[in-house]
This record gives C-alpha cells, sequence and structure tokens, in this order.
C-alpha cells in the first residue's frame, strides 16, 4: 500500500516508568501509525506492549514525549487484554449499553452490532449474560464494543486470544476491511505470528521496553522463519539476570 503523505499518528518518544520501577517500561518509543495500515506490535512477555497501547490510548500518561494526531476529528478505541466487562448484563444489553454512552440510537446501535454478532455466530447468545459466555466470546463482544464507537484508528491488545480457527479467520478478514476499505489505522499486539505476517503491513519489535525493529515482516525474515529472526532481534530478555 502506498503511505499517505501526512503521517496520521506519530509516537514520539515516548517513555513510561511505572511508580516504584527500577527500570523504565518503555525508553524513547517513536514511529507513526497511517490511517489504512495495521501494524503489528510484536516482542516477549513484558517488551513493553500494553503499556504502549496504553500510552497511546491515554489511559496512562507517559513521563515525556508526545502522542501526535494531524487531523481534526478522529477517534481512538482500545481493547485491551484484561477485559472489563459487566457480568450481569447479557450481550444485547451490553452492546446497547456501551452504543448509548456513544449517543448512538438503537437503529445505529443495530446497524453496527448486528453484522458483527452474525459474524462471530453470536446472534443466537444475544440474550446470554456476559457471565456466562467463553473467553473467545467474550473477546469477540470486547471486539464488537471497539467498533461500536467508530474509530478512525483501532488498538487492540491481544485480540484474538481464544479465537478458534473460524473466528480467528473472520476477524483477520474483518480488520483486513477496516482497515482497508474504511481507512482505519490498526495497531495490535499479538504473540501470535501467523497473525501478525497474515494481516499487517509492518511490524514494530519491542524488547525490554526498546524498539527493535520496524519494517516489514518479509525484510525481518530474510530467508529465516519469523520466529527465529524474531528470536534474533530480540536477544535474550533473561540474560541480564544470569
Ligand atoms: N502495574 C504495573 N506496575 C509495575 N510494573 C508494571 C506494571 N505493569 C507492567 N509492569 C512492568 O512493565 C513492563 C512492561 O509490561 P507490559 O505489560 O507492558 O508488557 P507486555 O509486552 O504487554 O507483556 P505480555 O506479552 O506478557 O502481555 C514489565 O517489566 C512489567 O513487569
Ligand atoms: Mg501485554
Amino acid at each position: 500500500m502506498e503511505r499517505l503523505e501526512m503521517v496520521m499518528l506519530e509516537i514520539r518518544e515516548i517513555s513510561y516508568t511505572y511508580d516504584n520501577a527500577k527500570k523504565a517500561a518503555l525508553q524513547s518509543i517513536s514511529f507513526e501509525l497511517d490511517r489504512g495500515e495495521i501494524v503489528g506490535l510484536v516482542g516477549h512477555n513484558g517488551a513493553g506492549k500494553s503499556t504502549l497501547l496504553e500510552c497511546i490510548s491515554g489511559l496512562k500518561w507517559p513521563q515525556s514525549g508526545k502522542i501526535i494526531i494531524n487531523e481534526k476529528e478522529y477517534g481512538i478505541s482500545f481493547v485491551p487484554n484484561d477485559l472489563f466487562l459487566y457480568n450481569m448484563l447479557t450481550i444485547k444489553e451490553t452492546l446497547y449499553f456501551i452504543g448509548s454512552l456513544h449517543s448512538l440510537s438503537r437503529i445505529e446501535i443495530d446497524k453496527v452490532i448486528k453484522p458483527l454478532l452474525r459474524l462471530f455466530s453470536l446472534n443466537s447468545k444475544e440474550n446470554d449474560y456476559m457471565k456466562d459466555l467463553s473467553y473467545g466470546m467474550k473477546q469477540q463482544v470486547a471486539l464488537i464494543i471497539g467498533i461500536l464507537s467508530k474509530p478512525t484508528y483501532f488498538l487492540l491488545d491481544e485480540p484474538m486470544n481464544g479465537f478458534d480457527a473460524l473466528s480467528t479467520k473472520k476477524t483477520k478478514d474483518y480488520l483486513t476491511s477496516l482497515a482497508k476499505e474504511k481507512e482505519i489505522g490498526i495497531l495490535l499486539s499479538s504473540h501470535r505470528l501467523d497473525i501478525i505476517e497474515d494481516i499487517c503491513d509492518r511490524v514494530v519489535i519491542l524488547n525490554t521496553g526498546r524498539l527493535v525493529y520496524e519494517g516489514t515482516v518479509s525484510q525481518l525474515k530474510n530467508n529465516q522463519t519469523f520466529e527465529d529472526a524474531l528470536i534474533s532481534v530480540s536477544g535474550d530478555k533473561h540474560a541480564d539476570n544470569f
């Protein structure tokens, strides 16, 4: 895909240290996310992926650096890894409730959610309580919640955890169509290298709070498997401990 002239969302030198932590969780991270592209955020456990997504979404305030958005009107939607869902609401009640918080009418909410409930085969469960759903189903409802606010940038923290093969395939196709047809910029973290390789235009690799690679998966691989190439740029996060 041709990159747009002007970068739309710029992450510039973001650093974040948790209270009482000895080491920064993020050290001067810079990269860009344009409308219409899917960027994968990859790295070992504790590399800083969730912290970075929280900083970009505004849930955390970095000690230094900036998020610059070159648009007058935009919306950022973040689907975190540790979901907070209302156990005693049904799927439909949850979606109507969240939709109403975004000032959407029932007709507008239905227009967004009906095709997505069908996509995830959740339409027969729309009157089930959230507490009675499987983990993968809850993740799917969380994705629909994220879309309800009609974001221009969609941040997803390990969005397909617990998805079966068919749901994974449908979600990959859906995210690709959101990016390419609706020009939404998507940043998603995942340990599933197959997903990253299938749908991401570029990857950003973090290692212990530092950005160690930004570019395409094919450039990174250079005749290796994605897994081997990732491990070779990431090094061994445990090495410091020995
Ligand atoms: N609430 C917290 N308080 C202190 N340190 C934290 C807190 N949350 C995360 N950290 C630390 O910040 C660093 C980055 O954590 P983060 O959760 O962003 O990693 P991650 O890349 O999302 O890992 P994973 O793949 O396991 O989800 C880690 O060293 C972690 O121990
Ligand atoms: Mg995480």
